[in-house]
């Protein structure tokens, strides 16, 4: 009988994650940092849980007994994990060592979720068996988490799974993503200023939900690709989010990802072949202009 722990329940995967069990009736706990956010996720299946304190991380994981662990969790914003490298490695390093020597203890499987980051953006395309050379504190950061689960000798039975861009709809968030963004901002004809030499994968929050749960599921282990299906520059992206929007006179300023002065540097195209995580996990993910009408529908629930 599987028992799913969800790290980050608050966050936008995490909250996803939780409506997946709950909809598929998997046995679940999910912990965040304070309060529980989400109001799909029942109290009695919530645990507050700082990761970064890790004798209560280990008290946890030695009462719920998970068989599966997928650690969303995470100090996710690049810039600042770039201008705070220590509490960077606290966060996306040692709590999840700690995290993943409790699964140990219990036998658990261990999910680690990753970026699209990882990679140095030259190639484009990548699979699971390209080189990682991550170019920011946080990209440094999930290359030493990974390999805490890859260069273990005592144990395979972990799961990566990297994405890229993650948007959708949630509960209190404590960031906003670019879709959403871009949902608020095109229909008022605001201005919106975006790089046209970045390209992305944008991935919709309840498709890697599905792909993440699937590894579980499926008893998989190894490295996983889950992002959207299509890669484009992110003035592009934002504009398929107009066209599915039906609006005609966007007002896009599209500039060079020099101008914009950002204390992480990004990698120039990521962007991922899909083909492992379409057969091991029947993982088929929606493009923008098919999720654009869902999250608007979303969009009514979540305000
Ligand atoms: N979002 C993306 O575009 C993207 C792209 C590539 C990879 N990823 C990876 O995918 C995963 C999920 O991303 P996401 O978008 O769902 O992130 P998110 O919305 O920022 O959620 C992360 C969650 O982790 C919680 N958290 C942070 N520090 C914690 C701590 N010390 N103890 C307990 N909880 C803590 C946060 O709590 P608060 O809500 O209280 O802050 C938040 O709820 C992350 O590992 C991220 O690195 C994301």
């Amino acid at each position: 009988m599987v028992k799913i722990l969800v790290t980050g329940s608050n966050g936008l995967l995490g909250q996803k994650i939780v409506k997946r069990c709950v909809k598929q009736g998997i046995p679940f706990i999910a912990t965040s940092k304070g309060p529980n956010r989400n109001p799909d996720c029942p109290e009695d299946h919530y645990v507050d849980v700082d990761l970064c304190r890790f004798d209560a991380v280990n008290r946890l994981v030695l009462k719920e007994q998970p068989t599966a662990i997928i650690h969303t969790a995470a100090l996710t914003n690049v810039d600042y994990c770039e201008l705070n490298p220590e509490e960077c490695h606290l966060v996306n390093v040692l709590a999840t060592k700690a995290l993943y020597e409790a699964a140990k203890i219990v036998g658990a499987h261990f999910e680690l979720l990753s970026t699209d980051f990882v990679f140095d953006g030259e190639k484009g395309n990548y699979s699971e068996t390209d080189e990682v050379n991550p170019l920011s504190i946080y990209a440094q950061s999930k290359v030493d988490a990974e390999n805490l689960l890859l260069k273990d000798p005592n144990n395979t039975d972990w799961s990566v799974a990297r994405t890229i861009i993650v948007y959708g709809t949630g509960f209190g968030l404590s960031r906003s993503n670019m879709i959403l963004w871009a949902l608020e901002a095109l229909p008022k004809g605001e201005t919106m200023k975006l790089v046209n030499d970045q390209f992305r994968a944008p991935t919709w929050a309840d498709d890697l939900a599905y792909g993440c749960v699937e590894i579980v599921l499926r008893k998989q282990t190894g490295i996983f690709h889950l992002s959207g299906p299509v890669t484009r520059p992110i003035d592009a992206i934002v504009e398929e989010v107009g066209k599915a929007l039906g609006l005609e006179n966007l007002n896009i300023e599209t500039i060079s990802s020099q101008t914009l002065n950002q204390a992480a540097k990004r990698p120039p195209k990521t962007g991922f072949d899909l083909s492992k995580a379409e057969k091991l996990l029947d993982y088929h993910p929606k493009d923008i202009r098919e999720t654009i009408p869902l999250l608007e529908d979303d969009l009514v629930y979540y305000r």
